[in-house]
């Protein structure tokens, strides 16, 4: 059973479940979406653009506190699982749909997988933090997309013989879409030219929720607009805001222009051509890194370093100056340029796979690991497939 329920969760599970189907003698997916994204620009549309198929079951819990939202998936999920008797409930990422099935399966006695384990910000301010460090604990299969992933675990006392590094299933989608989005005029429809614009993403609560934070942000990506053109796809939580807190008159001028979510396609299109990305989004600052576009992370932290060690990320936090100085930086020529990080190739949701057929063969028991494995475990895939 593979659960969604945010954005970008459908860019994880996608592949997964795509190559899951060609198992289908020993596997069978069960897709549950969770219904915490609902809106056809933060959901439907990905189904569509990324040839998923519908959801086997939709809990349909909507936006809530996060106390609410959590039971209420908690709720709606255990009686999907007391009814199907899943084998395994695979997670992905560390939204409050990750945690909150995590522990509806654990506690039922299912075996959980969580996809894109171990990553830390170190900040347990951010509620995907807390997701992320729950969800690991509570975990049997934990799927690695960096190295700082395994030694995080590893540091928590988890059994390495539970930890896969198999590399980032986001990779896997981003690589396989790169060729159709090329051919969408979203920036021909919005007036850009390639390399000629920023794309901006904002949606962390401490940047967005805080009138001040906001209001300091937006202010200052205002005067660089003046200097390079700003396209900002705004989240709804952030469109919300910047209503209540009586912003929007920032996004009249042209050079600074506010659109609707964007679907995949487009949005990676809009991201390929950029002449930078500002963003406090985990999955772009991987994506530029892979596309090697500048990144500029408004954060304090991040939770993936490789994208700073080997990519193209830059962490700025939301400080007006130091955003300005590497956006003159980066404009000026001054380019940190980036590689791949090991195991960001396109297979990750192979590699995933494999150790799902060792499951269900048996060949892996839930919390008990294979005695004698290597440190860090690659998985070697099935050539045949
Ligand atoms: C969630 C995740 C975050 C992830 C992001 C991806 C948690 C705690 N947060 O944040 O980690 O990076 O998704 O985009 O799980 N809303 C709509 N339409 C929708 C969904 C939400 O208008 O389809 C609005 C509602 O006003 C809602 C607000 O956005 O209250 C926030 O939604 P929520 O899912 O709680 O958190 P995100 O900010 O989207
Ligand atoms: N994305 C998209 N449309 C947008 C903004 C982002 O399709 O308007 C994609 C982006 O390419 C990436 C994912 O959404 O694959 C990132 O999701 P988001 O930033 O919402 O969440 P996070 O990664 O921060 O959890």
């Amino acid at each position: 059973m593979i659960v969604v329920g945010a954005r970008p969760d459908f860019m994880k599970a996608a592949p997964i479940i795509e190559r899951m189907r060609r198992f289908h003698d020993f596997l069978e997916p069960t897709l549950v979406h969770t219904g915490q994204h609902y809106d056809e620009k933060l959901s439907g549309l990905f189904f569509e653009e990324l040839k998923m198929p519908r959801p086997d079951i939709n809990l349909g819990v909507g936006s809530g506190s996060h106390a609410v939202q959590t039971a209420r998936i908690m709720i709606e999920f255990e009686n999907v699982v007391l009814e199907n008797a899943p084998h395994l409930v695979a997670v992905v990422g560390d939204v409050n749909s990750t945690l909150a099935c995590a522990l509806v399966a654990r506690k039922c006695h299912i075996p959980v997988a969580h996809i894109e384990a171990g990553l830390r910000s170190f900040d347990m301010g951010m509620p995907e933090e807390v997701n992320r460090v729950l969800t690991d604990r509570i975990s049997d299969y934990l799927f690695v997309t960096e190295s700082s992933g395994f030694q995080n675990l590893v540091m928590e006392g988890v059994d390495e013989d539970r930890i896969f590094f198999v590399g980032n299933v986001m990779i896997d989608t981003l690589m396989e879409h790169l060729r159709v989005a090329s051919s969408r005029p979203v920036l021909s429809n919005l007036g850009l030219t390639e390399k000629r614009y920023a794309l901006l993403t904002l949606h962390r609560p401490e940047n967005v929720d805080d009138r001040e934070s906001l209001a300091r942000l937006i202010e200052a990506l205002a005067t660089i607009s003046q200097i390079v053109p700003i396209v900002f796809p705004c989240h709804p939580r952030t469109r919300l805001n910047i209503d209540k807190f009586g912003l929007a008159s920032y996004f009249d001028d042209n050079r600074f222009r506010l659109i609707e979510p964007q679907g995949y396609l487009n949005f990676l299109r809009l991201e390929s051509q950029a002449a930078l990305v500002l963003t406090d989004s985990g999955g772009i600052q991987e994506e530029t890194t892979i596309m090697n576009v500048p990144c500029l992370t408004l954060r304090k932290n991040t939770e993936r370093p490789v994208t700073l060690t080997d990519g193209t990320n830059i962490l700025v936090g939301p400080y007006p100056e130091k955003i300005l100085a590497a956006v003159e930086n980066i404009l000026g020529g001054k380019i940190k340029s980036g590689q791949a990080p090991k195991y960001w190739d396109g297979r990750a949701s192979e590699r995933i796979v494999e150790v799902f057929l060792r499951i269900r063969e048996g060949k892996l028991s839930p919390r008990a690991g294979i005695p004698g494995t290597a440190k860090i475990k690659t998985i070697e895939t099935s050539a045949a497939q």
